[in-house]
């Protein structure tokens, strides 16, 4: 069954486009990585799929409705998270917001049913020791494979993940990217993860879009990851070199973070 169908899809801001024309089909069970520089509208398109921005034209839709309509079905983890961390919420209290969000009210209480859910999605990412932390204190992989379990626990069909992997130390990448290969294998959740590093992801995205603005290319890895493709975005100094019989893809590209927040 399709998951996403994109159909010359145009997204505006006031009019302006920030991402033109760009077609594309995922089927249920596919993930997706979304690969582009800077300002190639990838945090626009993932917002769009999930209903906080909804200036488009073309046809979008989520699993045959359009992704308003798709909501419920959708778990979404922001780029740079937006928890207030002045506010001292447990390592369990983050991850139950995603049980109490869901359900339009938020308890001072939350209830037991939910303190369940949340420790499972705990045990998932392989967390349930530090439940009782403060959320602030927690290492950067740490706290992304919360904003995981956070996202998890309302068993969503589609999870879009906005650069999971930035910001992290090359052990924290590793340890996050595979607790996403462990949702991929054990949870069949669809979903589309975007990054301005491909590699650690590799092994689990069979479809690669890279979008700069316009869709430059979409397909198997294989297919998207050439030298001409890579470069044509990238610049000469772009390419992709065979490493041990697996692709390594070096476009130079780092994450330029706008205004305040991690680093
Ligand atoms: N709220 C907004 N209002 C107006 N323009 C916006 C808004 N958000 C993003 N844009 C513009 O849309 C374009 C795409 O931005 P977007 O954040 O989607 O890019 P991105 O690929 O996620 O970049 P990055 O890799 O830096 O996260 C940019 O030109 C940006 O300035
Ligand atoms: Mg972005």
């Amino acid at each position: 069954m399709e998951a996403i169908t994109a159909e010359n899809l145009t997204i505006t801001y006031e009019g302006v486009p920030a991402v033109e024309g760009v077609t594309f089909r995922l089927e249920e069970g596919e993930t997706l990585l979304l690969l582009g520089p800077n300002g190639a509208g990838k945090t626009t398109l993932l917002k769009t799929i999930a209903c906080f921005h909804r200036e488009y034209r073309g046809k979008l839709s989520v699993f045959g409705v359009e992704p308003c309509r798709a909501r419920e079905m959708i778990g979404y983890v922001p780029q740079s998270h937006s928890l207030n961390e002045r506010v001292p919420l447990s390592a369990l209290e983050v991850v139950a917001m995603g049980g109490l969000y869901r359900k339009g009210f938020l308890h001072f209480k939350i209830p037991p049913e939910i303190i369940e859910k949340a420790e499972a999605a705990l045990e998932f990412v392989g967390l349930s020791e530090v439940k009782d932390r403060l959320f602030r204190e927690l290492s950067g992989g740490q706290k992304q494979r919360i904003l995981l379990a956070r996202a998890l626990i309302s068993n969503p069909k589609l999870l879009l993940l906005d650069e999971p992997l930035s910001a992290l130390d090359p052990s924290a990448r590793a340890e996050v990217s595979n607790v996403l290969g462990k949702i991929k294998k054990e949870r069949g959740i669809t979903m589309i993860i975007t990054t301005h590093d491909i590699n650690p992801l590799l092994e689990i995205g069979e479809r690669v879009m890279l979008i700069n603005k316009r869709l430059i290319a979409f397909g198997k890895p294989e297919d998207v990851l050439k030298d001409s493709i890579i470069k044509s975005v990238y610049g000469p100094l772009a390419r992709v070199v065979p490493v041990e019989g697996r692709l390594f893809c070096i476009t130079g590209d780092v994450h330029l973070h706008h205004g305040g927040g991690r680093r």
